[in-house]
């Protein structure tokens, strides 16, 4: 990058000080730069006007509380977290903030991740879509994003040292592809880069992640922003690409980079370089900026409206996971006895540097009394620090519930985990909801037939035991401060559910793909399990799964039919008629998966690389399209370093979940030219399959092999033969060096 004209004038000492944070949350103004401030995120705003911390001790401003990533990423609407992003964006422009921390779209790999409240999805695609809806709705405001954790930052255990040790495939495929999908897309502001280190090497100090990577093959040309506090070496990491290191150290390491430059350690012109990035940003940042300073509040009106909008928003990301007998909607005449304490004192977001100050909080007991006609009201249990009950023993507050359960019409039970049970900073142990919790839906659910649970929770929970008790299973995961009146929306009908889940719920922790390298030991992780993350998993090995991702329940229903498929250079077109075949108005997800039989690659069965809504009154049908985009349907090559789309035949399924595939066609692609230099260590199969090189070494296979066929020795000469690199048929004494050398220029021939 050429000097920004701001930093001219500047000394090495001055540009290296534009390279670190003033304090917590700002960047220094020096020599006529203005500072930024930047702060979190990801689902409010956390602005902290007096005492400063990053863990959520201290407190921030009010702000609104919008559904974290975990909820929102169940809507699979990327036109509403557009929308949520740009209210994001009105809030953080009224509280001073230049720079959002967020969103974090780390993959979820195992569902103990002690941060999946964070984060979209155990998929790629969908969350590089929803991620990249986020920063644009965002960014459009003038506010600028921080696209974090960069990267493969998937367990909170050991987090500032452990190494995530995974193959270039995967990394690619998984791990890094909705980063590379936002960046494109999205062009966020900032990229954040994590605190692990992925392969040995730290990211902050990662030149591969941060330039050739980032930079040059994503061509982000944005600011590199540490993760707070994870610079261990900054003359390393400035060397790697790093721009801004947060937050502040009063100084120490600038004077490290002065003195790495000064003896030769570190170029001038990579310092030069970062303090140009971050004038360049500032300028950005001041040029978005209201001329005057406001009061640092949001307005009531933006209070109002935002609040409305984290209701529409947490109403679309709710799951209807189960309605046996169609017991959901309820009537809004009935009488409901309410169950759980969670009713009372809803869980609505994950704690940590994440935590939010709601402007207020709606709880569902009170939602609900204003729409049903008579409501009773037990807590069950208690949600105390140590996740049990009250010392005065389970049994009484269960025995209350359950006289409350049989009085009334239905029972709608809330179940979930309590704030301190997950967060960032450390993973879960388990996946199971507390043991009372449990205990009181089986004596609620024998009591009272008609059932309903609601759950929050930011990370995936055994589900098992709850659908074999509760005929009605609402999931709201987390859902922000206005979640109370979403849920009751969903209850009795006023909003028809289509959220969809965007994790695989599995039947047992043991089946999970990471379960044994999760969450690694020795400050290293090794992703075994490759690119089989999630449902690539469980399809692999048609494991059983509690709830299929993709999964959700609507009060209506919807038929699929007519999918027809074009290919062309953009990529292959899906389209799709969807019916509305119920009684009720409703919005139907359609989710397109993509296989490749007989490819020459490991594969899962099937991959998301698309999907599209549509809202139907009863009886109305549509015509449904998604372009399942050509870079998508392409895999890292690992051989060649690079993406490569693989000719022939691909089989598109277009599903309402993951396991619930309703039209399946074929269509043909054309593919990109691989073809890779033979060597001596290729061997003849590999020769061999490509036909242009077959026809060659059929040529010298005389020469080669003597001659004779192969079936004298009772097998398939040529299948034995395959895995014979060529240097190694001078060992069985056949042909020579010469014979062998023009055999290879013949094949690395072009044409
Ligand atoms: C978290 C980031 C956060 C930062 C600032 C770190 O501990 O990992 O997600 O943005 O603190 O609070």
């Amino acid at each position: 990058m050429t000097t920004h004209p701001d930093t001219a004038r500047l000394t090495l000492e001055e540009r290296a000080a534009l390279g670190s944070g003033a304090d917590f949350w700002t960047s220094r103004a020096l020599g006529g730069i203005p500072s930024l401030v930047l702060t979190d995120g990801p689902h409010g705003v956390r602005r902290q006007a007096g005492t400063t911390d990053h863990l959520g001790l201290a407190e921030s401003l009010p702000a609104t509380c919008f559904p974290p990533a975990v909820g929102l990423a169940q809507s699979w609407d990327p036109g509403l977290v557009g929308r949520v992003g740009a209210a994001l964006g009105a809030e953080a422009r009224a509280l001073g903030v230049d720079v959002l921390l967020g969103p974090g779209i780390n993959i979820k790999r195992d569902p103990r991740g002690g941060r999946n409240f964070e984060y979209y999805s155990e998929d790629p695609f969908l969350t590089g879509v929803l991620g990249g809806a986020w920063v644009s709705g965002l960014q459009g405001i003038g506010v600028g994003a921080s696209l974090k954790h960069f990267a493969a930052n998937n367990a909170e255990h050991d987090r500032m040292r452990s190494s995530s040790n995974v193959d270039p495939r995967t990394l690619r495929e998984i791990y890094l592809r909705a980063f590379q999908r936002v960046v494109r897309t999205s062009a966020p502001w900032t990229v954040m880069c994590s605190y692990n280190r992925i392969n040995g090497v730290y990211t902050s100090e990662d030149r591969w992640l941060l330039t050739t990577v980032l930079r040059e093959e994503w061509a982000f040309d944005g600011v590199v922003v540490s993760d707070w506090g994870a610079v261990q070496d900054r003359p390393a990491a400035v060397r790697a690409g790093l721009d801004l290191q947060m937050p502040g150290d009063g100084g120490r390491s600038d004077a490290q980079l002065v003195a790495a430059v000064r003896s030769g350690d570190c170029p001038a012109e990579a310092v030069d370089t970062a303090a140009s990035r971050v004038a360049a940003l500032a300028a950005k940042a001041a040029e978005a900026r209201p001329d005057t300073a406001g009061p640092l509040e949001v307005g009531s009106a933006d209070a109002e409206a935002h609040h409305a909008l984290a209701r529409e928003a947490a109403a679309r990301c709710l799951v209807l996971l189960r309605n046996e007998g169609g017991l959901l909607p309820l009537e809004p005449g009935g009488s409901v006895a309410v169950i759980g304490e969670l009713a009372r004192n809803p869980r609505y977001q994950g704690g940590g540097s994440s935590h939010v100050n709601p402007t207020r909080v709606d709880a569902p007991l009170e939602e609900i009394r204003a729409l049903a006609g008579l409501v009773a009201f037990a807590p069950g249990y208690a949600v105390g620090r140590d996740g049990e009950a009250e010392p005065r023993g389970e049994a009484e507050p269960r025995r209350e519930a359950v006289r409350m359960a049989q009085g009334a019409d239905t029972a709608v039970v809330f179940l979930g985990l309590a704030e301190h049970q997950e967060s960032e900073g450390f993973d879960r142990e388990d996946i199971e909801l507390p043991a009372d919790q449990l205990a009181l839906l089986a004596d609620v659910a024998a009591a009272q037939p008609r059932t309903v649970v609601v759950l929050s929770h930011g990370g995936v929970l055994r589900l098992a035991p709850v659908a074999d008790l509760a005929p009605a299973i609402l999931d709201g995961a987390l859902l922000g401060q206005a979640g109370g009146g979403a849920v009751a929306d969903v209850l009795f009908g006023r909003v028809n559910p289509s959220g969809r889940l965007a994790e695989t719920v599995p039947v047992r922790l043991a089946d999970v793909p990471a379960y044994l390298n999760f969450p690694g030991e020795n400050s290293a992780v090794l992703y075994g399990e490759g690119l089989y993350v999630g449902y690539r998993w469980y399809d692999a090995r048609d494991t059983d799964v509690a709830f299929p991702f993709g999964h959700g329940l609507s009060y209506t229903s919807f038929a699929y039919s007519d999918l027809v498929l074009e290919s062309d250079a953009a990529g292959v077109r899906a389209h799709l008629t969807v019916t509305n075949t119920g009684d009720r108005s409703g919005r139907e997800v359609v989710q397109f998966y993509v296989a490749k039989p007989d490819s020459a690659v490991s594969r899962p069965p099937r991959e998301l690389k698309g999907f599209t809504d549509v809202t139907l009154e009863p009886g109305g049908s549509e015509r449904v399209s998604a372009l399942l985009a050509r870079e998508d349907l392409a895999y890292w090559e690992v051989r060649a370093d690079r993406w490569v789309v693989e000719g022939g035949a691909y089989t598109v399924s277009a599903g309402a979940s993951s396991r619930d595939l309703r039209a399946t066609a074929t269509v043909e692609v054309e593919g990109d030219a691989l073809r890779l230099p033979v060597t001596l260590d290729s061997t003849l199969g590999e020769v061999m399959a490509d036909p242009r090189a077959a026809a060659v070494l059929v040529e010298h296979a005389e020469a080669l092999t003597g001659g004779g066929d192969g079936y004298a020795m009772g097998t398939d000469m040529v299948r034995m033969m395959a895995s014979i690199p060529l240097r190694r048929l001078l060992a069985f004494g056949q042909g020579d060096t010469a014979s062998l050398e023009a055999l290879i220029a013949d094949l690395n021939r072009e044409g």
